[in-house]
C-alpha cells in the first residue's frame, strides 16, 4: 500500500506525532478498548484505536480460523494507519459438536440469550463428562510493513445444565469451571483475566510486543 493511502491519526495532522509509537488496537468496543489497555498497561506506546480512525471501515471477518482474522484484522489497520496494530478474535469451541460455534460464535443466533440457549438445545442429550468446550483467543500483532505475529490463548470448561452468573458477557453463563464449579458468569472481571483465554493470549503478545519495541524499533522481525 503506498504511502500516500495512511490514514493519518489525529496527531499526524496537526504534527504531533514524535513520542513513543502508536499502538492501534484494531476495535471500536469501548469494552475491548479498555480490557486491553489494561492488559499493555505500563507499555511505552500510545495506545489508539479505530474509534480514532474513522476513515478505515468495517474490517470483513471472513477467515476460516481465529488466527486468520485475527492477522486480517491487525494487518489491515497496520498497513491503512502506518502504525503497528494489535487485533483478537475469540470464540467458543464445543467438543461434542465438532468444534460449534468457533468462529460463528458472534453470529450463532440473533442474541447472547438466544445463543446460549440454542447450545442448551443442542447439548440437552450429552451428559456431564461430554460437555467438554474451551474459549478460544487469538491476538495478533502487525507491522506497517504487514508482517504480522499471532499467539494463542485457550480456557478449558464444560457447557453447564442451566446459565448462572451474572458477570461477564456472551458465553460466560453456561461456560462452567469445573476445578472451581463455578460459570465464568461467577467470577469477579480479575479472577476471569487471570484465567481466560484473552488474558493469555495479550500476556503473550505483550512479551512480542515489549521485544519488538526494544530490538527492532517497531518492526517484527522476518523469521
Ligand atoms: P469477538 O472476538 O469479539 O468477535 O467475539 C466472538 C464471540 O465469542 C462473541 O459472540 C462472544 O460472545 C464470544 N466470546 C468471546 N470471548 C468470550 C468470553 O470471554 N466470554 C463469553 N463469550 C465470549
Amino acid at each position: 500500500m503506498g504511502q500516500e493511502s495512511i490514514v493519518q491519526s489525529p496527531e499526524s495532522k496537526v504534527g504531533l506525532s514524535n513520542g513513543p509509537p502508536i499502538l492501534v488496537l484494531a476495535t471500536r468496543n469501548p469494552g475491548k478498548i479498555v480490557e486491553i489497555s489494561e492488559l499493555l498497561a505500563g507499555l511505552d506506546v500510545r495506545i489508539r484505536s479505530l474509534a480514532d480512525y474513522p476513515d478505515i471501515g468495517e474490517i470483513v471477518e471472513d477467515g476460516r480460523t481465529f488466527a486468520e482474522n485475527a492477522v486480517k484484522k491487525a494487518t489491515t489497520v497496520a498497513l491503512e494507519t502506518g502504525e503497528l496494530a494489535l487485533a483478537d478474535d475469540s470464540g467458543l469451541e464445543v467438543q461434542a459438536l465438532g468444534g460449534r460455534p468457533g468462529i460463528l460464535s458472534n453470529r450463532y443466533a440473533p442474541t447472547p440469550r438466544e445463543r446460549n440457549e440454542r447450545l442448551l438445545q443442542e447439548l440437552q442429550d450429552v451428559e456431564m463428562a461430554l460437555r467438554t468446550a474451551r474459549f478460544v483467543c487469538v491476538a495478533a500483532l502487525a507491522d506497517r510493513q504487514g508482517h504480522a505475529v499471532a499467539r494463542t490463548g485457550f480456557c478449558e470448561g464444560r457447557i453447564a445444565l442451566a446459565p448462572a452468573g451474572e458477570a461477564g458477557f456472551g458465553y460466560d453463563p453456561i461456560f462452567l469451571l469445573p476445578d472451581l464449579g463455578v460459570t465464568m458468569a461467577q467470577l469477579t472481571c480479575e479472577e476471569k483475566n487471570r484465567i481466560s483465554h484473552r488474558g493469555k493470549a495479550f500476556c503473550a503478545i505483550r512479551e512480542v510486543l515489549e521485544h519488538v519495541l526494544a530490538e527492532h524499533g517497531g518492526l517484527i522481525p522476518m523469521p
